[in-house]
């Protein structure tokens, strides 16, 4: 579980990311934030194409910055939208999620008010594939 402090970072990384989506199709700006293995926090935002199926989601980017930076497991993450209901991760994303994170990896989601909810990754992604499903061949 990320410490009081870290969620407040975890908030403002995501806040920051957030304000430079480039969403001009769905005009959904979203931010996400992941804290690593060295407590580091890694931001992302939505990144839209105008071939809309190249678009990556938030949490893809900043899953990707973490890798890039060295990071390898995911303590938590978390997920700021703002709409008319609270916003989850979607599928691809969770699965995504699931390569750098256990079961009980909190993810917590946000919106203009803040952290709303949290979630474990078990939760949203109940038996999910992984690794150990390609260790025994
Ligand atoms: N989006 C994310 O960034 N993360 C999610 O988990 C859900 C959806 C983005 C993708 C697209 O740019 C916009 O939100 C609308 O779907």
């Amino acid at each position: 579980m990320p410490s009081n402090e870290e969620r407040i970072a975890l908030l403002a990384a995501a806040q920051l990311a957030r304000q430079h989506a480039h969403a001009p199709y769905s005009r959904f700006k979203v931010g996400a934030a992941v804290l690593d293995e060295q407590r580091r926090i890694h931001a992302g935002c939505n990144v839209e194409n105008a071939a809309y199926p190249q678009g990556l989601c938030a949490e893809a980017v900043a899953l990707g910055a973490m890798v890039a930076a060295g990071g390898r497991r995911a303590h938590a993450l978390l997920l700021l939208g703002e709409g008319p209901a609270l916003l989850t991760p979607c599928g691809g994303c969770r699965q995504k999620l699931r390569e750098f994170a256990d079961g009980a990896t909190p993810v917590l989601l946000a919106d203009a008010e803040g952290v709303r909810r949290t979630l474990t990754l078990d939760e949203l992604l109940p038996h999910g594939f992984g690794a150990a499903h390609l260790a025994a061949r």
